[in-house]
């Protein structure tokens, strides 16, 4: 090791040297009712286990723990609810006594270890309560977001087969308030799979109608309910179930190992997030996704921060300084959130103006991901708030950044454009078709050699042949990532596209197919494809082409706008679906496969790459008019 190497060129080197010692490490720092016998090694599924033999409880690791080493009166959660115009906190030792009383609720009502509880609620305390109430008892939870409809929930309470469902009465979108109860039982009427009951957290913009048996009140349940304690559990056993989008209209289940992710995140807390026990962490995201997940609970509750808690959107409730105004009253030292959400505050408050008189002084960083951040959003930030902005790029498969500027570490230059370089345990490489690394600058497809550290997704639920298909088949001993990108000369990595029918809106994960099933379910479509098309604020957003069967005389209009509806009835407003073209043909190659690439290069006025086997070009032509690109193809 050279003496003047970087401090994060060190730590990288020990975690690729030594990954036992430089995890088991970091494994000391948490709370074990059972040592591990072995840091990494051959266990149940496709690839490698951490902690194998270990025992512990997240839900004691993240509450009860501060609790006995005397933080009972420290803020755990700051809830910041405009849409409500209500604000609230819980110190740990209040979050402690809640989640034990649900917990024990949820044991009265026979749930044990291993049982899946799938959760419906808004980002609230309950939410985070509800998901370390299972945590507790060793239940498996599986958070499934509000934007998606009935169909779509139906779909993930047949995989994960729930015993009970935690739900709010309602969710509240800006000023629309979204009733939760006939969409839960639209769901539960599509579902083959029968759950015991449902657990209502009551709100007064919607209550639940409640009937003692089925539909339970959350505050008589908690009110009734002995404290459960924690339950120990192995390190490999399921703390979660998250459902994403995968490349068919099946979503996927992604398992996260109990141990594992709460080492990977107990590291990310001070190498990446910099933000020692004590301090305030924010990440204005969804429970519903992994950075909720990771980031809003599991990640500052274990590291003794105290987290914020968001139930609003970053313009419009009540308005594009709302991020400002919550990081300056509860002094907030690393602030999370995607790169949309910056932009949809840019776009109303260009010059920053309602930044103006917050003292952001205890800021330190704010962190973007969710999709790539553009450089002139990078900049804007940087240039508003005068800090470091770092773009992350991760999965729901991995849990945790792969590669970031590690600030805790050492403050690498930032290079637009790029998201820095891998984290510890990630070794990440580039490869050509044939799987041979390209060389630094040129594009291939990301991908991470094998152990991946821990934390990332063993397995997916109920779907290890999936698993394997989806992540490791394609490369031999490395894991698929599904985007593609180029390592530069000094190993920053630049993640630029999927390489797969993933479509990211809002820095939200979505399956084109997954629409082009419903597109090509309505009797007029003879067939459809669904592009990512370029948006100045969501990123993307998916459009379709259909082609209608023969003789079909639907009226144009008409069809598109029942398209869009049938989208968002089956799939759900998150999927952002509002534009639909009628073609009368499909760009393809004389293999027929649909040539996708080549209409998102079309509508987004980029020089379309032509293969040299399509079927025939002048099918083109009627997508340059409808995008009003006059440019030729190459
Ligand atoms: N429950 C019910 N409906 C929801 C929902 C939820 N939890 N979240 C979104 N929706 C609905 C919205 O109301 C909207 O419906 P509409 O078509 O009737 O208007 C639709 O789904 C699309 O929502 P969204 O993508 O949020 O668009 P928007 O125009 O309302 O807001 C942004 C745009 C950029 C402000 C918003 O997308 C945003 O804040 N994005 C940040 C995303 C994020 O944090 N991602 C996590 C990764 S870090
Ligand atoms: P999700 O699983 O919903 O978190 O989405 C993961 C996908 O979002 C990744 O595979 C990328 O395609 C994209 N993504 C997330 N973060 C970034 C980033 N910082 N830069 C580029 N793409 C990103």
């Amino acid at each position: 090791m050279s003496k003047n190497q970087s401090e994060y060129a060190k730590i990288s080197a020990f975690a690729a040297d030594e990954p036992e010692k430089f995890w088991a490490d970091v494994a000391e720092k948490l709370s074990w009712t059972k040592r591990w016998d072995a840091v990494v090694g051959k266990a149940e599924g496709p690839i490698p286990r951490w902690f194998i033999g270990g025992e512990l409880n997240a839900c004691y690791n993240c509450v009860d723990r501060h609790v006995d080493d005397g933080f009972g009166d420290q803020i755990a959660i700051q809830y910041e609810s405009p849409v409500t115009e209500t604000a609230r906190s819980l110190t740990f030792a209040e979050l402690k006594d809640t989640t034990a009383r649900l917990a024990g609720a949820m044991q009265a009502r026979g749930v044990a270890k291993g049982d899946r509880i799938i959760i419906y609620m808004p980002n609230s305390p309950e939410a985070v309560i509800a998901m370390l109430a299972c945590a507790r008892i060793g239940a498996i939870h599986s958070v499934v977001f509000g934007g998606f409809a009935a169909k779509e929930l139906a779909a993930r309470i047949d995989d994960a087969t729930p015993k009970l469902v935690i739900a709010a009465s309602c969710g509240i979108e800006g000023a629309k308030i979204l009733p939760y109860q006939p969409m839960l039982e639209e769901a539960y009427a599509l579902a083959d799979h029968e759950i015991d009951a449902t657990i209502y957290w009551q709100r007064e913009q919607a209550p639940a109608e409640l009937d003692g048996t089925r539909a339970l009140d959350w505050a008589k349940e908690v009110a009734d309910a002995e404290p459960a304690s924690c339950v120990s559990v192995a390190a490999t056993d399921p703390l979660y179930i998250l459902y994403t989008s995968g490349t068919t209209g099946q979503p996927k289940g992604i398992v996260r190992d109990t141990g594992g992710y709460l080492v990977a995140l107990a590291w990310t807390m001070e190498g990446i997030y910099n933000c020692p026990p004590g301090d305030t962490y924010w990440a204005a995201s969804d429970v519903g996704w992994v950075v909720g997940h990771s980031y809003i609970v599991y990640g500052p509750l274990l590291n003794r921060n105290t987290t914020v808690v968001f139930e609003g959107k970053p313009v419009g409730t009540p308005d594009a300084g709302i991020f400002w105004s919550i990081m300056a009253k509860h002094k907030v030292r690393s602030f999370f959130t995607a790169p949309t959400a910056i932009r949809a505050i840019k776009q109303i408050d260009p010059e920053g103006a309602l930044a103006a008189g917050h003292d952001l002084s205890p800021l330190q960083a704010v962190y973007l991901a969710g999709e790539r951040t553009d450089p002139s959003t990078l900049e804007w930030t940087e240039n508003l708030l005068g800090k470091t902005v770092v773009d992350h790029w991760w999965q729901t498969e991995t849990g945790w950044a792969i590669c970031a500027n590690p600030l805790g570490i050492e403050e690498l230059p930032t290079k637009a454009g790029s998201t820095s370089v891998p984290m510890p345990g990630w070794n990440i490489e580039c490869l050509d078709d044939d799987g041979a690394p390209v060389a630094a600058n040129e594009t291939g497809a990301i991908v991470a050699k094998l152990p991946l550290p821990p934390g990332a997704a063993p397995t997916l639920w109920n779907a290890e042949a999936r698993y394997v298909e989806a992540y490791l088949d394609r490369y031999p001993g490395y894991y698929l990532s599904g985007d593609a990108g180029y390592i530069d000369e000094d190993g920053f990595v630049y993640v630029m596209t999927r390489t797969d029918d993933v479509i990211n809106v809002a820095g939200h994960r979505l399956s084109s197919s997954a629409i082009e099933e419903v597109l090509a379910a309505n009797p007029a479509v003879a067939e459809c494809a669904v592009v990512g098309i370029y948006d100045s604020l969501k990123g993307q957003i998916p459009a379709g082409f259909v082609v209608l069967k023969a003789g079909e005389e639907s009226d144009p209009a008409t069809l598109e706008k029942q398209l869009i509806l049938d989208v968002r009835t089956a799939i759900g407003p998150v999927a952002a679906f509002k534009q639909v073209h009628i073609v009368s043909k499909l760009p393809k190659t004389r293999s027929g496969k649909i040539l996708r690439r080549n209409i998102r290069q079309i509508a987004d006025k980029e020089e379309a790459t032509i293969p040299a086997t399509i079927e025939d070009l002048t099918v083109l032509d009627e997508y340059y008019d409808l995008f009003d690109h006059e440019s030729g193809a190459t």
